[in-house]
């Protein structure tokens, strides 16, 4: 169905790998029926690396080199709202000196080089696709903690095999394993690469509960996220929290923070209505998500590939990630999706 390899560019991107990537959805939600989702799942790595092939410059361009959620406190800049959000994720999980941390998904290493400076650490990033492994150790080398942080190509739902069993003292996973083919294939392999004891934290993405697959509104935002996201399939709260305990994590502590009474809401970013940014600088970051905002980084995506400085297919998956951003406010609003329901779990001494 869709192209698979073909011969990779210097920086690690694949033309034909971005160009394939909408061959994987119906872009109409009603024809999806005639898609089998069973073709997105066995071919996860395609359907996830022609994702980022295409959209990693514009998710640091239009966000940051984070490229996951938050929460926001009023008044609070986005840069330290996305920097609180990862210092909760290792303060929950007590990282400290000494430990050797696995961070499942790491995208360019926005999070695992602040979670080193935050926690003193040491951190190995994970990630299945090449051009972000490439850019993390740039930016990681640019900022002298290549000793401390290090970058390696893998597939998280073969860690055991990379790393070899009980081999890390904490695993986390910033929104990353929601591109996973299975929960329980990505949750059982980190439980195999943690040592007995050994504490893993995720923010994971998920429908809540409330969301229902009979109705057809719920599963054209479900289609929706996947489509925008590069996601095989989105799951609900309750299958995250079922695949955790079928594999033998014991479940410390839970909580969908999006769930929290916050006034501003984490989803405020991508409404790009300038009247909400805390901060002057943010005015920008929220008016790239504005309609002119939009218009404007469209059309620069469309000349720059048109003249070939940009690989083929990053306008289309440019287009898709309109729809996510429209989609998770949507969600967001509705309470039919989070970006983190927060899990703090353990693998027991003795298994
Ligand atoms: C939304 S990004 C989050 C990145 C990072 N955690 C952050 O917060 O900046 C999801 C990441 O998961 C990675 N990923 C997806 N599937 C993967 C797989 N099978 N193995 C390893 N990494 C994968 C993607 O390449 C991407 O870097």
């Amino acid at each position: 169905m869709a192209p698979t390899a073909d011969k990779a560019r210097e920086d690690g991107r694949q033309e034909m790998r971005i160009d394939g990537y909408t061959k994987f959805w119906q872009k109409d939600a009603n024809k999806e029926a005639e898609v089998d989702t069973t073709i997105r799942l066995d071919s996860y790595s395609d359907v996830v690396n022609g994702y980022y092939d295409g959209a990693t410059e514009l998710y640091e361009y239009g966000w940051a080199k984070c490229f996951h959620f938050s929460r926001f406190y009023k008044g609070e800049s986005f840069a330290a709202s996305l920097a609180r959000h990862e210092h909760y994720l290792s303060s929950n999980m007590q990282l400290r000196a000494g430990m050797r941390v696995l961070d499942v998904g790491c995208g360019v290493g926005g999070p695992a080089r602040e979670i080193a400076q935050f926690s003193d650490a040491n951190i190995v990033g994970l990630n299945n696709n090449d051009f972000q492994v490439h850019r993390a150790r740039k930016y990681t080398k640019k900022a002298g903690l290549e000793n401390q942080v290090t970058f390696v190509k893998g597939d998280f739902m073969k860690l055991a095999e990379q790393f070899g069993e009980n081999s890390f003292d904490a695993v986390y996973a910033i929104e990353a394993t929601c591109h996973a083919p299975t929960w329980e294939g990505v949750y059982g392999e980190i439980m195999k690469v943690l040592k007995p004891g050994g504490v893993f934290g995720v923010y994971e993405w998920c429908m809540t509960d409330a969301w229902d697959p009979s109705n057809p509104k719920h599963k054209e935002l479900q289609h929706q996220i996947e489509l925008g996201n590069g996601i095989p399939e989105m799951r609900t709260i309750r299958k995250s929290r079922e695949a955790l305990l079928s594999v033998g994590f014991e479940i410390e502590h839970e909580e969908d923070l999006a769930d929290r009474p916050d006034e501003i809401r984490w989803y405020y970013p991508l409404e790009g209505d300038l009247s909400k940014a805390q901060t002057l600088w943010d005015l920008f970051t929220v008016w790239r998500m504005s309609w002119s905002g939009k218009f404007v980084t469209h059309s620069a995506l469309w000349v720059f590939e048109k003249i070939g400085m940009l690989p083929k297919g990053t306008v289309d998956v440019g287009e898709t990630l309109k729809i996510a951003a429209d989609a998770l406010v949507k969600g967001g609003q509705t309470k039919l999706f989070t970006p983190m329901y927060l899990v703090i779990s353990r693998k027991p001494i003795q298994n």
